[in-house]
């Protein structure tokens, strides 16, 4: 099937089932090369429901048989059987309305990852019984930032993602500016055997889980090194999601220049020109790539050691995703402006300090994992406390040899400063890596959403093995 038949037909899809024909806002993808990213096509939900303010997407969980690696099928969950699943695409200001349906053989939750959704719709197990196989729920919000999200399960999250479960959740401006083709790049990793049966989920016990479990395989929007064509001159926005449940991601373009715009909750105050862009499980980044000077040539992305283990000598890159520069005439780069938008900066004059700090504790079957609380391991039993309305400042530290992202439900953050210095630049956040000996300080604003909530360890190993604490947000 060429790109154009899939376009059109999906085009006819969204006519016939939403009712509804407006065209998008942004400019169509005519700057890139026919077929330009169908290697690393992701499938977008339909919208269900004419209404122009809400957007009505069906998820389904279940089992399927794919083809990851050439040559073997594998058995996978999946949502609505892909790997990444559907694409959700809306805007801030819509209502999203997601059915869901778990055919799984195990009770499962979404999780909507860094979107600001009230309580009972965070899908963790301290706000909802989770899904029994057969049943179903329907998750309701309306989108209150733009920015590059995702969902995930949050019932044996660690082994669940790890089986396939994960999707983008793409939040648009209602005009969103136009900074180039867009392309959506879910990075994760899978363990696979030779047969193509997926590796135990829990491989190696207790260490795998203090380990934190890396797949063998490393796949982008679930295809093994992938190619993605380009023209030269002509910019690709790229957003990019770390989906894996315990591995970093850490990449370049090499020889090439590139901006980060974004982590994932929109767009940054103004631009960055980093060399690598570092993904801690959980977090994204949006990047306007532009190829100068490469015509007709094949440019590597490579994974290269993030180094979570601060071991002295990192591991080899390896290849991740590769760009082909096709030999078609240079295009017109898009002129992006430094300055994206403003950022009022959090006031933490009057606020109180809580302290977080990652640790080990010894316990009977090896050590446990957990978070500090001003002191004291968490416990699900005793959440933490905060007062609608209130702004925090969150100190984050490390006190174990490896690195651990903290991610907060419900609400972002503002960076205050990493070791006492101030951040490159001001955007909001809901993950954040943690280095050994490392001092974050946050500022986080409870706005009028109480209810139940969860910080924790995003290496979803490190989740489940304790290091993991409830968030209770007073009316
Ligand atoms: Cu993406 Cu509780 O996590
Ligand atoms: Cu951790």
């Amino acid at each position: 099937m060429t790109s154009l038949t899939h376009v059109a037909r999906l085009a006819l899809a969204l006519l016939l089932l939403s009712g509804c024909s407006e065209p998008p806002a942004r400019e169509p993808d005519r700057r890139q090369p026919d077929g330009w990213r169908d290697g690393v096509a992701l499938p977008e939900a339909v919208d269900h429901d004419p209404a122009e303010g809400i957007v009505e997407v069906h998820l389904e969980a279940k089992v399927a048989k794919l083809e990851l690696r050439p040559g073997v099928m594998t058995e996978v969950w999946t949502y609505d059987g892909r790997l990444p699943g559907t694409l959700i695409r809306a805007k801030r200001g819509q209502r999203l309305v997601v059915k869901f349906t778990n055919n799984l053989p195990e009770p499962t939750t979404i999780h909507w990852h860094g979107v600001r959704v009230p309580a009972s719709m965070d899908g963790s197990e301290l706000v909802q019984s989770p899904v029994q196989p057969g049943a179903s729920f329907t998750y309701a919000f309306d989108l209150l930032d733009s920015g590059t999200y995702w969902y995930h399960p949050h019932v044996r999250s660690s082994p669940q993602v790890g089986s396939g479960l994960y999707g983008a959740l793409i939040i648009e401006e209602a005009e969103e500016p136009f900074f180039g083709d867009e392309a959506t790049l879910i990075l994760s990793d899978i363990g696979l055997e030779e047969d193509g049966t997926l590796t135990p989920l829990d491989s190696n016990g207790w260490f795998g889980d203090y380990f934190g479990r890396e797949g063998n395989v490393l796949l982008v929007n679930g295809r093994v090194h992938p190619t993605l064509k380009l023209r030269e001159g002509v910019s690709q926005r790229w957003r990019v999601i770390n989906a894996a449940r315990s591995r970093y991601f850490k990449f370049q373009v090499p020889g090439q220049r590139w901006v980060r715009i974004a982590s994932g909750g929109g767009v940054a105050e103004h631009t960055l020109e980093p060399e690598f862009v570092t993904l801690a499980p959980g977090e994204r980044a949006e990047v306007i790539v532009t190829i100068e000077g490469q015509r007709g040539g094949t440019v590597e992305i490579q994974g290269h050691d993030a180094n979570r283990f601060r071991l002295p000598k990192p591991a080899d890159p390896v290849p991740l995703f590769a760009l082909e520069i096709v030999d078609e005439a240079a295009g017109d780069p898009v002129e992006l402006p430094q300055a994206l938008r403003t950022i009022e900066p959090l006031d933490v004059s009057s606020s109180r300090l809580r302290r977080f700090e990652f640790a080990e504790l010894e316990g009977m079957q090896g050590d446990v994992l957990t978070i500090h609380v001003d002191g004291v391991p968490s416990d699900h039993s005793m959440p933490v406390h905060v007062q609608v309305g209130s702004t925090e400042i969150w100190e984050l530290s490390n006190a174990t040899p490896y690195d651990h992202p903290f991610h907060l439900h419900g609400f972002s953050f503002q960076v205050l400063d990493l070791d006492g210095h101030a951040p490159q630049v001001r955007e909001w956040k809901d993950t954040i890596n943690v280095q050994p000996n490392q001092r974050i300080r946050v500022g986080v604003h409870f706005d009028d959403r109480p209810g139940h909530w969860m910080y924790h360890c995003h290496i979803l190993d490190h989740a489940d093995l304790g290091m993991m604490g409830a968030l209770m947000v007073m009316p």
